[in-house]
């Protein structure tokens, strides 16, 4: 499996699988690291969570699964975020973005509590803040690098001008912005972030890569109309509709890192074969145009 290098100190495998599906899924924490052995020995080792997926339940049934096997933290990179927060208000629960100092400062020890660890590998700010106060959210991340509890700090779902204005913030030490992408979703290749962070050399982690499932699921016609481009150019590379996806992604000079949401090991293997798919230039542009959102004019 080829690595991603996001800094001198930390590279990721080019497939990560991710975990916000985990709750879903009704595993015991054995079978948990039992599917983080699978990955592992198919050349996955970066594992995505979050602090509020399944109100922070995701992170404790990985940190169960690392008590299990206590090999398994030392041969990973694990990637969590911050920054979504549900406080109870007179009640009854509201969700917010906090970006604060102390927030971050709290959410992050609390995090290595539950995951069992003492660091995390890559700390994202989940998602925009709409009253962040960048200098103030750069030094909390600053801090939590400077006292080894994260290797490296980054984004999700930041727009151009965010991610600009916390990287200046920040030194220009963002090392990703993890963001959705997939041949029905284009929203940052037209915003630019997806240039900015070509420009830059920032790999962007990729998160639902097929759309949650939707493209092999949906009737929306945006769905049948790109899965109908998909599926002739996997016959014509005589290979399955989900590699070419995985593909098309990893085809784009900014070197993306798709996260795989499948509980199924099986369909994280169609993410790794798709490393041996070259696609033709005009392929990519069958399917950037396919869904009928993107207009080649
Ligand atoms: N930063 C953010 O804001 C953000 C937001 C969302 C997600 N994420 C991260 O990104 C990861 C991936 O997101 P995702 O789960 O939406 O990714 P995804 O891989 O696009 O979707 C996974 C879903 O698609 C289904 N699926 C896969 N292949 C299929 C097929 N051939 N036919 C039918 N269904 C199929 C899977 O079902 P099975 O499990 O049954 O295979 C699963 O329910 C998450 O785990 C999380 O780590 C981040």
């Amino acid at each position: 499996m080829k690595r991603i290098t996001l800094s001198d100190q930390l590279s990721f495998s080019n497939i990560i699988q991710g975990f916000w599906r985990l709750g879903s899924w009704n595993y015991t924490p054995q079978k948990v690291a039992e599917n983080i052995r699978e990955c592992l020995d198919m050349g996955i080792t970066t594992f995505d969570t979050a602090e509020i997926y399944d109100d922070t339940a995701c992170e404790s049934l990985l940190g169960e699964a690392f008590a299990t096997d206590p090999s398994l933290r030392g041969r990973i990179e694990l990637v969590s975020k911050t920054g979504i927060y549900k406080q109870e208000i007179d009640g009854s629960p509201f969700v917010y973005y906090n970006t604060r100092y102390d927030r971050i400062m709290e959410s992050c020890k609390a995090a290595l509590k539950r995951l069992h660890t003492d660091h995390l590998d890559l700390y994202l700010i989940h998602r925009e803040d709409a009253c962040i106060d960048f200098e103030q959210t750069a030094r909390a991340l600053t801090d939590l690098k400077k006292d080894g509890l994260i290797l490296e700090a980054g984004v999700s779902n930041f727009d151009p001008m965010k991610f600009d204005c916390l990287q200046q913030a920040m030194g220009g030490t963002l090392v990703t912005n993890q963001i959705e992408w997939n041949p029905v979703c284009f929203e940052h290749v037209n915003s630019g972030m997806i240039d900015y962070l070509t420009l830059h050399r920032i790999h962007p982690m990729i998160w639902s890569p097929l759309a949650g499932g939707r493209l092999f699921t949906s009737s929306e016609e945006v769905c049948t109309k790109a899965m109908a481009k998909i599926r002739a150019i996997a016959e014509r590379h005589q290979t399955q509709p989900d590699v070419i996806v995985y593909a098309w992604l990893m085809h784009h000079p900014v070197g993306a890192m798709p996260i795989c949401g499948s509980r199924n090991p099986e369909r994280a293997k169609l993410a790794v074969q798709a490393a041996e798919i070259e696609l033709e230039h005009y392929e990519w542009y069958e399917i950037y145009s396919a869904s009928g959102q993107q207009v080649i004019r």
